[in-house]
């Protein structure tokens, strides 16, 4: 979100105003009254076009600030709710420009994007007036030295007036980006504001998870209550699960698995009532009883799944571990376990797996020999449901 953006900034030196961010209308009134003058009142979410969807204003008194935070807080831009915001100095920009550091994966690079037509989408610019979006590959291993940054600051046609403040803050943002390893930093605007200073008004921030470890303070800046509950309690117990919008549960190991079976269950879906996948869980390569415990645990308190497709192909976890992982799991999960089963093993020692699972003989689990078999079975009885 923005406001954690600029505190990232303000760390390593990058020129901002961090004001206050608060989640009741009283608050902004307070906030504004504390930092006196006009102040701007920013919705906080992570989507960009905030200001063109109403969640920017402009406020000359603190009840003018009360006012908009009360119209702003509850109001949905791009599908996410405004649960706080931003109470800022307003300091109206003389010119707004464009600038960020990204991960270019298709050419394995950095890549710096610097316009001086910002302030609107870059996406406009881009599509309206392509020569004014620069794009400078950044090498990985030189990073921007000084000679880099005016290099970056001269292409993108900053004026002459600002060219010193551009290029330290260029190396700033660098530093931004290498330091709390960023896949992505962005300022729009990057702002002239009267007297020449240069100031980011904006910010957005991506970190990058692989990272996490080195990152402790990174945790704070996670906003639970916008994830999904169902994803969190997944995170929460390492498991690799996105919830999807449909009845068939599914839990299968190795990404690439999962992924088809999402297409077969699809598919097998349009001839049961187009009932679809509800979600993409992949429980890796040690299936043991307590991962499928965890798994299934997830899946069966998503209100929306009716059945529950298990695929698993035996390769170093061989079959009859993921059997008795999976008879391991519905005794963990006891009582809780009341959607059906259907379980496709195949590949090492699956005979075996076969037969402790048929030995079990539990009322909910129903096994198929083939992938496409078992997603008609898990597609069936999820339309039945
Ligand atoms: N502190 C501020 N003072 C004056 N104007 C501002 C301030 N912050 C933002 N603005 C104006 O509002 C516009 C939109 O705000 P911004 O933070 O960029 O949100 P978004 O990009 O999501 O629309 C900016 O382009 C700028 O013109
Ligand atoms: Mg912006």
């Amino acid at each position: 979100m923005e406001y954690q953006a600029k505190e990232l900034f303000a760390k390593h030196g990058v020129t901002t105003t961090l004001g206050k961010v608060v989640e009741t209308a009283e608050a902004a009134r307070e906030a504004a009254e504390e930092l006196g003058g006009v102040t701007v009142v920013k919705a906080q979410v992570k989507a960009g076009g905030r200001g063109k969807a109403g969640g920017v204003k402009l406020a000359k008194t603190p009840d003018e600030a009360y006012e908009h935070a009360s119209n702003i807080l509850g109001m949905e831009i791009k599908g996410l709710t405004v649960n706080r915001v931003l109470v800022t100095p307003a300091t109206p920009p003389v010119e707004e420009y464009y600038f960020s550091f990204l991960l270019d994966r298709a050419n394995r690079s950095h890549l710096c994007i610097a316009s001086v037509e910002g302030g609107v989408e870059i996406e406009e610019v881009a599509k309206t007036n392509p020569e004014a979006v620069r794009q400078i590959r950044v090498d990985a291993l030189e990073g921007v030295t000084p000679e880099k940054a005016a290099a970056i600051v001269d292409d993108a046609k900053f004026p002459a007036e600002l060219r010193d403040q551009a290029i330290e803050m260029v190396q700033r943002l660098w530093q931004v980006y290498v330091e709390e390893d960023a896949t992505l930093v962005e300022v729009n605007p990057l702002a002239r504001l009267e007297g020449d200073k240069l100031e980011a008004l904006d910010g957005k921030v991506s970190l990058d998870e692989n990272a996490e470890f080195r990152h402790e303070d990174h945790q704070a800046f996670e906003i639970r209550e916008e994830a999904d509950p169902l994803e969190s309690k997944a995170k929460d117990k390492g498991l690799n699960y996105v919830k999807l919008d449909g009845e068939v549960g599914i839990i299968g190991n190795g990404a690439g698995l999962v992924m088809s079976t999402l297409d077969v269950v699809a598919y097998a879906g349009e001839a049961h009532g187009g009932v679809k996948p509800a979600n993409f869980l992949d429980i890796g390569g040690g299936a043991n009883a307590q991962v499928m415990a965890d798994g299934l645990d997830v899946i069966i308190h998503d209100a929306q799944v009716k059945s529950v497709f298990v695929n698993v192909f035996g390769g170093i976890t061989a079959c009859d571990e993921v059997a008795n992982g999976i008879k391991g799991a519905l005794e963990i999960l006891g009582d809780e376990a009341t959607k059906p089963l259907v379980v496709r093993l195949d590949g090492n020692n699956v005979e075996e797996g076969r037969r402790i699972l048929n030995e079990m003989d539990h009322p909910l689990v129903t096994q198929v020999d083939t992938m496409d078999g078992a997603a008609d079975k898990a597609a069936e009885l999820a339309h039945g449901a």
